[in-house]
């Protein structure tokens, strides 16, 4: 069976979508939406996609389409996403599912009152090295993990573009970054639900358009304000008492730095920057270096493995298994670390 795509929004990570899709035999893109129209007849061009308009509303009431990937800006996320599931499609939505909790919470009410499935796009959760430390946690491997440590720093990693804009962001590399590895975490630890943040941000540096000579992924659209966090650092606490610390700039006086790791009582593991992990046996510590193609984030085999996943879903073989209320927990998380780094306190979560 083919399942018939339409991708919308056609900007920077819409074409690892398209890519993916069209290397799926599963799968087949049929249509292409932005509001931008001379980008998506290029892309379309680019693609070799039929189909290329400018208007959702067109997308939705074809009943050829039986999903789509969203891939516009952040608070475009869920009403596009909740109007694609009431029409009958099943949603592939780019992180973060949404900008507040509200919007989470409607999103969890449309999956359950359509019956459609909704995945949200948190591709490292399907990267090889993931995969393998998944297995192992799975089995015990590490015993109760009771803290987690997270960062994605970058020296000058501001993407511009809408990514500035608050209102149409909804924040910063927290919500940009962090959400990746939050997720990456949360989902490692076995998605406790969490029960109380504490949270800084800070802003002194700005976007960094000044530097020369130093790549960075770059949205589509043309940069607009920047007033968005440089900087996020959090404490979140979960209900059994583990911690997940995490640390992400777009700005930062530092060197890049990406780390991902779980602390067990029977041992640890790294999944970022590398598979690693490290236990002890006999009174001697071990650090274990798992034989596999790429100890790193691998992100074309992350992409396509999330697209075949997706696929498998919209077959109806497995269930979604980063739902919407997965979506919807992050949304709290997030909500309440900016929350208080805005008031200085540390902030309760109310389930
Ligand atoms: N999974 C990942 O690793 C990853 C990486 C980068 C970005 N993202 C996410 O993907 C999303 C898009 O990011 P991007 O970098 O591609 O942004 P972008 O600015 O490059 O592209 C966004 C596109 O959406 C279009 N658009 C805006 N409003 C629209 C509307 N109402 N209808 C149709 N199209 C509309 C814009 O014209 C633009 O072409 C964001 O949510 C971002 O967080 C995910």
């Amino acid at each position: 069976m083919t399942t018939k795509i339409a991708v919308i929004g056609l900007g920077t990570i819409a074409q690892e979508h398209v890519k993916a899709y069209q290397k799926n035999p599963g799968a087949e893109v049929v249509a292409l939406c932005d509001i931008d129209i001379e980008r998506v007849k290029q892309r379309a061009e680019q693609f070799g996609v039929p189909r290329a308009t400018g208007n959702v509303d067109e997308i939705l009431a074809d009943s050829e389409i039986d999903a789509v990937s969203i891939c516009v800006p952040n608070n475009l996320h869920a009403q596009i996403a909740e109007a694609a599931l009431r029409a009958g499609k099943d949603v592939l939505v780019e992180k973060p599912m949404s900008v507040s909790v509200a919007e989470a919470e409607s999103l969890v009410k449309a999956t359950t009152e359509t019956g459609q499935a909704l995945q949200i796009g948190y591709v490292r959760r399907y990267a090889p090295n993931a995969l393998v430390a998944k297995r192992f946690l799975d089995e015990d491997e590490f015993g109760k993990i009771y803290a987690a440590r997270t960062t994605i720093l970058r020296t000058a990693g501001n993407p511009g573009g809408w990514f500035g804009d608050k209102d149409v962001a909804g924040g910063g590399p927290l919500i940009d970054l962090g959400v990746h590895v939050v997720d990456l975490c949360w989902y490692l630890m076995g998605q406790p639900a969490a029960v109380a943040v504490s949270g800084a941000t800070f802003d002194p540096i700005g976007a960094r358009d000044n530097i020369q000579n130093l790549s960075r992924y770059r949205a589509a659209s043309a940069t607009r304000v920047n007033n968005v966090e440089d900087y996020a650092t959090a404490q979140i606490r979960f209900d059994g008492g583990a911690v997940l610390n995490v640390d992400v700039s777009y700005s930062l006086h530092t060197r890049n730095e990406t780390a991902v790791q779980l602390f067990g009582e029977k041992g640890g593991v790294e999944i970022e920057p590398a598979l690693h992990m490290v236990t002890e046996r006999h009174d001697t510590l071990l650090h274990i270096e798992p034989q596999i193609d790429s100890l790193g984030f691998d992100f074309t085999v992350g992409f396509a493995n999330q697209i075949e996943n997706f696929l498998r879903i919209c077959r109806r073989e497995i269930p979604a298994d980063a739902p919407a209320e997965h979506g919807l927990e992050m949304a709290r998380m997030l909500t309440a670390i900016y929350e208080s780094a805005a008031t200085g306190s540390e902030v309760k979560i109310i389930h």
